[in-house]
């Protein structure tokens, strides 16, 4: 198959602008013909990233020539400032476009731009993306809760209590004082409690109606996210592992388990890994993702796959690395 879709980076130099190129770089029917950064321009991406020799001999520039599509992987506030300037297809990694107003402000504590943007979880439908010009990826989290709920869509509790722990890629490249290795090593820290920003893309994604609380808490991992949700008995039907096999059947990116999942079991990969357990009408609902591929990276192929209306997992069919 030959290439039929140029691509840029926007932020490469980044943990989940690498990880995009990764995907992008084994992808069939792409070309990737710049990359960006911001204090790291002027490098070789082979360089900063050692993973990339023999891939690519594209320098990091401040600027990158124009392409089909545009992924977005820098901080919060800045992809907003680029986006308007942009043409071709946008897809937006960070948290500028994915809530209307006023939740936006509220998470994010600065206005968001009024042109519409699709909310990017394929599992909200595959036909509503073809074509589309703008696309908010979802945030990681926001990815794994969305995942573990979408099934019980109109029949959750009035409040669902959830718990997510992550690794420290999560918090981009860039150490602070709560995130750099002495402070994550051997250590768990909760944080953002009842307040996460991801919370309201959650509750929109599944259709509202119910209060999330959740707790986010820092694991001494450098990838993954784990997140447990506990559901009561219901009268409109509990959380089945059957229900959710159901749900997800024929879904190359989540598979349905009936035991816990854990995490060696989709990092470095695009899949999501639910687990449904029950006992006596009550579940606990698990899932786990990378946070760097389908909490970002790997969903936005496949969210680029969707636009094209190619099949939503093309180029990213690799499987997890055995230990
Ligand atoms: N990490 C995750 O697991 C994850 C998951 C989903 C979504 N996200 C979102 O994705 C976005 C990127 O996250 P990340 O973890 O990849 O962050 P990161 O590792 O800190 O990377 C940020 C990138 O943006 C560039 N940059 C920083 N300031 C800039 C500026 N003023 N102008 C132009 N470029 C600038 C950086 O360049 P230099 O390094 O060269 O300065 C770097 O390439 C964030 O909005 C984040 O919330 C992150």
């Amino acid at each position: 198959m030959t290439a039929e879709v140029t691509a840029r980076v926007l932020g490469a130099s980044g943990y989940t602008g690498a990880e995009t190129l990764r995907w992008l770089f084994g992808h069939p029917r792409v070309r990737v013909v710049g990359a960006t950064a911001n204090k790291h321009a002027g490098k070789r991406l082979d360089t900063l990233w050692p993973q990339f020799a023999g891939a690519t001999d594209l320098v990091l520039g401040t600027e990158a020539p124009p392409a089909d599509v545009t992924f977005l992987c820098l901080p919060h506030g800045e992809a907003s400032k680029l986006a308007p300037t942009l043409t071709g297809t946008v897809i937006d990694l960070s948290g500028d476009h994915r809530l209307p107003e006023p939740a936006h402000s509220a998470a994010y504590g600065f206005p968001r731009q009024t042109d519409p943007w699709i909310y990017g979880l394929p599992e909200l439908g595959h036909a509503r993306m073809r074509g589309a010009t703008r696309v908010a990826n979802p945030g990681c989290f926001a990815t794994a809760l969305a995942l573990a709920l979408l099934p019980m869509q109109g029949a959750l509790p009035s409040v669902v209590s959830a718990v997510g722990l992550t690794g420290s890629t999560g918090s981009g490249a860039t150490p602070t004082a709560t995130t750099h290795h002495p402070a994550r090593a051997e250590n768990l820290r909760p944080y953002k409690v009842l307040e996460h920003q991801h919370v309201p893309e959650v509750v929109a994604a599944c259709g509202g109606g119910f209060t999330l609380d959740f707790v986010p808490m820092s694991a001494p991992l450098r990838r993954g996210i784990l997140v447990t949700v506990p559901l009561p008995a219901l009268a409109g039907g509990g959380a089945t592992f059957e229900r959710y096999r159901a749900f997800y059947e024929g879904n190359p990116l989540v598979r349905v388990l009936s035991a816990p999942p854990d995490l060696h079991g989709v990092l470095g990969s695009a899949r999501a890994d639910l687990g449904v357990v029950e006992k006596d009408g009550r579940a606990v609902v698990f899932c786990a993702i990378d946070n760097l591929c389908r909490g970002a990276g790997s969903q936005a192929v496949a969210n680029l796959n969707l636009v094209m209306g190619w099949p939503v997992d093309l180029g990213l069919r690799t499987l997890p690395p055995v230990p």
